[in-house]
């Protein structure tokens, strides 16, 4: 079987001059060799380098040994103890107390500001809180919320106080909360009346209510008072927060726990089955957050960064909370829609509070370009330094927009590969040291193996795909799925159980520089007449042609081929014109472009790669954290119809337009 990417992708950049500049730093040339030298040392020892990392940290009691490893179960920093909040609010007390440590934005306009001693004060008053209500050490509490700053504070008060958090994403339904709280066992859940978002205020609280009496585990539900609707309270277990922390002292003691104390847990999907209780502790977690940060964003004392993900997955976590604030970074929150109350809200947020550093996802950035260019440049944003994508491969289309439209050239992008099972970021360029190239999150970090293995796990050549594995236990990794050591196993370790690798579940190639450019899910990864193909890079193809939107492409069995593949495609709104306008009716017109794709695809990539059939959609399922339900769409195109879990689609007419694409 051959198994090559056919992607070609030649462009290559370094980081501006003016990049450079503003961060002080040596010469690209400087800075590339010490970085190699660093990584060349790390990957050698990775142990070495890690206990390194970890020595940033505050431990109240320091650790002896770094790594544990009986395979596949890691313990790191053994012996030692810290406390997470402590990590990120007290160690900044003598010399930035009064700097800023969130700057947020509510939907509707208004504004606060947390220094990083109110900040500290305010979790210190919600601990004080969560124990007067029972929360003990060890104890799970669900955070159900929006994007308030009191989101961020309930993290770091469970954390202060030994209490393992689990936060589920507000824009997940009942039925998924009660789930999620059941299988966590939660006690205590931290949430809120409702949250803005689109114009109005949207229940949250009262929405879920029902559900609440299904959770045997939970005692109290503290609700937080932010659109002032309507709101049920059940007498003894609800109360309202600004009446928990009301008589609370500002001064809680941060509880010393051990390195491999839960420090949260946190559901993602897997390919099969219910959610899985993604658990990480605290003193290697914590490590590698921090030091992937500063690795990866560089950040420097006037910093304004902002991260556009939810708290409610995990870049929200290690990104939005932990990393940025261990930091000592400020970083700006956002409560609402982005393209709220007009389309370039972004943008206006960007230039109005100054950002230097923006973090967000290829889906965001291609709906930006799918809204017109105009819109961004209505917005002065000489502010920004650094551009991030994340979660999902990034077509080169959209990141030459991203570096041309929103960084004038002169923002390095850092494409960052990593999960919620890494916990932190694994795969991605150092802007200051790393060239890099659209399409390809390019280097592990150092102190990552990351590597691109055959089914045998021996290393692939260079440009022949594979599978992407770890091969050395990495601080911030998962430890194991909550109340399910089996599935742990089965799901991560299984794979490669002899050469004792971590099976990530993605597809990939290495290019001749060491690059690692992904090539999406492996369920995703196809077998065309025995050339291996991502899904991805005929996407990306398909993008990549001035008609397209977004474009998701599935496999189909087919007796000749292995697998036939079908794209759903979705265009700009000035090719629906030209469909709309059409004359003879829109079959023609339709046809005429679902050829034109085809021949666009196989120009792009090669004929092998040409889609079998293209289905025209108004919209692609997606989940509420964006990313395309790709398993519903290869459902439909097998079976016809799409029966499994849809609890996290977002919007289920979706899947009726898609059925009807198909009768056309
Ligand atoms: C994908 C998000 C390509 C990948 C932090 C991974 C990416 C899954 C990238 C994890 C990237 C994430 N380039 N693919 N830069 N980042 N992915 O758990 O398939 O929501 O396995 O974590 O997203 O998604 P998760």
């Amino acid at each position: 079987m051959k198994s090559k990417s056919l992607l070609k992708e030649n462009r290559k950049f370094a980081p501006s001059v003016e990049f450079l500049e503003r961060s002080n730093l040596k010469s690209f040339k400087a800075n590339e060799k010490d970085y190699q030298k660093l990584r060349t040392a790390a990957q050698k020892n990775p142990t070495a380098y890690w206990t390194k990392q970890a020595k940033e940290l505050k431990w109240i009691k320091p650790f002896k040994t770094a790594l544990v490893w009986k395979h596949p179960f890691a313990k790191w920093f053994v012996g030692g103890k810290l406390n997470a909040s402590e990590n990120a609010l007290d160690v900044h007390l003598e010399a930035h107390a009064h700097k800023a440590a969130l700057i947020w934005e509510g939907e509707p306009g208004d504004t606060r500001t947390y220094t990083f001693l109110q900040l500290f004060l305010e979790v210190n008053k919600l601990a004080n809180g969560l124990k007067s209500l029972g929360v003990k050490k060890g104890d799970v509490v669900g955070i159900y919320m929006g994007m308030v700053p009191e989101a961020v504070m309930a993290m770091l008060a469970c954390a202060r106080i030994g209490a393992t958090h689990n936060v589920i994403f507000g824009g997940f339904s009942g039925e998924a909360l009660r789930d999620r709280l059941n299988d966590s066992n939660a006690k205590c859940l931290l949430t809120q009346d409702g949250a803005f978002r689109r114009g109005a205020p949207s229940a949250l609280k009262s929405a879920v209510n029902e559900v609440l009496n299904h959770v045997p585990s939970l005692k109290k539900v503290v609700v937080l008072k932010r659109t002032g609707q309507e709101t049920p309270m059940a007498p003894g277990r609800d109360h309202w927060w600004h009446e928990v922390v009301a008589a609370q002292s500002n001064s809680c003691k941060a509880e010393a726990v051990d390195s491999e104390h839960p420090l949260f847990i946190l559901y993602t999907s897997g390919s099969t089955g219910k959610p899985k209780g993604i658990l990480h502790t605290t003193g290697g977690y914590l490590t590698q957050v921090k030091s992937s940060f500063k690795t990866v964003f560089g950040p420097q004392e006037k910093d304004l960064y902002f991260c556009s993900a939810d708290i409610g997955w995990i870049t929200g976590h290690s990104y939005i909370t932990y990393g940025p604030l261990m930091n000592g970074t400020t970083v700006l929150l956002y409560e609402g829609a982005p393209t709220h109350p007009g389309p370039d809200r972004f943008w206006s947020l960007i230039a109005h509070h100054q950002v230097t550093i923006l973090y967000t996802a290829p889906t965001a950035i291609r709906s930006f370009m799918k809204l017109g260019d105009e819109f961004v440049l209505r917005h002065n944003l000489s502010s920004l330094r650094l551009l991030g994508s994340v979660g999902e491969p990034i077509n080169p289309e959209a990141w030459m927009w991203y570096h041309t439209v929103i960084g004038k050239k002169r923002c390095p992008i850092v494409d960052t590969w990593w999960q919620t099972e890494t916990g932190a970021i694994m795969i991605s360029p150092s802007p200051d040291s790393v060239t890099t190239k659209p399409g390809t999150a390019t280097l592990p970090l150092p102190g990552i193996l990351a590597d691109v293995v055959d089914q045998n796990g021996k290393s692939c050549k260079a440009n022949e795909g594979g599978f992407l594995v770890v091969k050395h236990p990495w601080p911030s990794m998962l430890r194991t799925i909550f109340g399910n050591k089996e599935r742990y196993v089965a799901a991560y370790w299984n794979e490669y159980k002899k050469q004792r690798f971590y099976f990530t579940g993605d597809g990939a190639r290495k290019d001749q520089d060491g690059y690692i450019w992904i090539m999406g899910r492996v369920d995703d990864v196809v077998n065309v007449s025995g050339h291996r193909l991502g899904t991805a890079e005929v996407e990306s193809a398909l993008v990549a042609h001035p008609k397209v939107a977004e474009a998701a492409v599935v496999a189909k069995p087919d007796d000749v081929k292995g697998s036939a593949l079908v794209a759903f495609v979705t265009l700009k709104a000035s090719a629906k014109v030209i469909l709309d306008a059409d004359p003879s009716g829109s079959t023609v017109a339709a046809q005429t472009i679902k050829d034109e794709l085809k021949a666009w695809v196989a120009k792009e990539i090669g004929p092998i790669a040409k889609p079998d059939e293209i289905r025209l959609a108004d919209a692609l399922p997606k989940t509420r954290s964006g990313k395309i339900m790709r398993r519903l769409l290869r459902e439909m195109v097998t079976t016809g119809k799409a029966s499994g879990d849809t609890s996290t689609l977002e919007d289920f007419s979706v899947l009726e337009k898609l059925r009807a694409s198909d009768e056309e």
